[in-house]
């Protein structure tokens, strides 16, 4: 049941960390602007640095935008008012005294109406369950599944591996239920990737198409082309594989490749996800390339190497790049190369996925003219969103000469709408209670189970990565990978 009177309170836990200034509170100011965000409103930031309201509302002006108000004026009342909906509490994570006062701090602004809450836990992974126990003592969970509703978000890492997230789960499962967890992995939210199933199910002409049949191989890079910038405490004990490769990569795998869910509904496209998750044949040492960036060489833009971060132990074993192989055991996908690819400190930005089609059989061109170029599927999730479908086509002339061009989609030329940015309609689903772009436990165990043993493996046996220079397309193995899987990684 959803009323008007109620209010809904939500509770920024981490409110002074980078995430909660660049993406949260500028997420939900986005919402607030375009109106999906109730009258009754109170957003609380929580973490243990002192500070006050007002200290607190400046540092997160600083990332609010007016993209959604363009004009000054009603840009700055907007924000005005916003900003006197934030308060700022601060306290230990683990102590439920701390959240009693939190406690006591709400009640000044939710009146007599029915509360639903929102906990966004936007905390490091060690202090993840003190903060759910504290939550659970001191009295903010309501159990119920309509309103009032407690709702919490949590961001990954979702544990380490395998049993690790199985604790994770059990642990916080004493606290909220499966049906009060939303687990986050933002690019869900990525307008591109919430196209991947809108491309393949209400396009006639793909689906057809996209089967072992048909498609060559699949590959998917992400690329950052910056360092680690002094954020080694977070990252150097997770590592690309963990950080990147087994949420954001594995998601796409699992949205290009799933079979149709029967309804789009979160339960039917979370089931179509898992049962393709479960397909995967766990990767093998022999699957993987790694890496690690080193300086950039003479020449360019001085960058210090991983190690030579101040943030890294300089015996840094950790990956910055891993390129693997999936092989997915399916009636659809047996014998097609998923190839994935993601490295910090490379020669660019991006993430896309291409899908490869096979060459024609039997080609009426191929003994004069030579064969024409495959057909190639190019779904760019960033920077510069678009889909571009690359086709052989006769170069205009007298005679037959043959070359691929693009069937092109820019996002920024075909629509007019602005993207939004993932956080907003995630934390809108949220509020919303809609459940398919977040990550259920059940996906998650069968996400690790794809990359626990060879994560066991390159740990126990302390595996040394390849060395890439900064600015570089990374380690030149990652190509033998793709050779030994008939293909060559396409830019
Ligand atoms: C995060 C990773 O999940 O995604 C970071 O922990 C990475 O290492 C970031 O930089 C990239 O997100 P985006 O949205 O900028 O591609």
């Amino acid at each position: 049941m959803k009323s008007e009177l109620d209010t809904l309170s939500i509770v920024v836990i981490g409110a002074s960390g980078d995430l909660a200034k660049r993406k949260i509170f500028p997420a939900l100011f986005a919402l607030y602007c375009q109106g999906f965000l109730p009258e009754k409103l109170t957003i609380t930031g929580f973490a243990r640095s002192e500070m006050g309201h007002a200290e607190f509302r400046e540092r997160i002006t600083e990332h609010l935008t007016c993209r959604y108000t363009p004009g000054e004026a009603s840009c700055a009342e907007k924000m005005e008012k916003f900003l006197s909906m934030c308060h700022y509490v601060s306290g230990q994570y683990g102590s439920t005294d701390a959240f009693l006062d939190l406690f006591t701090h709400l009640q000044q602004f939710e009146d007599h109406s029915r509360v639903n809450r929102l906990f966004y836990l936007a905390i490091p992974p060690s202090v993840f369950l003190d903060v759910a126990r504290a939550l659970g003592n001191a009295g903010f969970v309501y159990c119920g599944e309509t309103s009032p509703w407690s709702r919490v978000v949590i961001e990954k890492p979702f544990g380490h591996d395998r049993s690790s997230s199985d604790e994770l789960v059990r642990e916080l499962g004493l606290v909220f239920s499966e049906h009060q967890i939303f687990r986050i992995d933002h690019y869900l939210g990525k307008e591109v990737i919430q196209n991947l199933m809108v491309l393949r199910f209400a396009n006639r002409i793909f689906e057809p198409l996209w089967s072992r049949e048909h498609v060559q191989s699949v590959q998917i890079s992400w690329a950052e082309p910056i360092g680690i910038e002094g954020r080694g405490g977070y990252f150097d004990q997770y590592g690309i594989v963990r950080d990147v490769v087994q949420n954001h990569l594995l998601q796409m795998v699992s949205l290009v490749a799933m079979e149709p869910p029967s309804h789009h509904t979160s339960a039917s496209i979370r089931k179509e996800k898992v049962r393709l998750l479960e397909h995967i044949t766990p990767v093998g040492i022999e699957d993987i390339v790694l890496g690690q960036y080193t300086a950039a060489p003479a020449g360019q833009p001085a960058q210090v190497g991983y190690v030579d971060d101040d943030s890294v132990p300089n015996d840094s074993l950790t990956c910055t790049y891993a390129a693997t192989l999936l092989h997915i055991n399916n009636e659809r996908w047996a014998g097609v190369p998923f190839l994935l690819r993601a490295g910090k400190a490379l020669d660019r930005k991006t993430t896309e996925i291409r899908i490869l089609f096979r060459e024609i059989d039997n080609c009426v061109f191929c003994e004069e003219e030579g064969c024409p170029h495959t057909n190639e599927l190019v779904i760019r999730v960033q920077p510069d969103e678009a889909i571009i479908f690359r086709i052989t086509s006769k170069v205009p002339g007298l005679g037959l000469e043959m070359e691929s061009r693009d069937l092109d989609m820019q996002y920024n030329t075909a629509f007019s709408e602005l993207i939004p940015d993932a956080y907003e309609d995630l934390l809108l689903d949220v509020i919303q209670g809609e459940k398919s772009l977040f990550i259920g436990s059940k996906e998650l165990a069968a996400a690790w189970d794809i990359f626990t043993p060879v994560l066991d493996t390159i740990d126990a046996n302390h595996i040394r990565p390849l060395p890439y220079p900064f600015g570089s397309s990374g380690p030149a193995e990652a190509m033998d990978l793709a050779v030994r899987a008939n293909t060559v990684w396409r830019q």
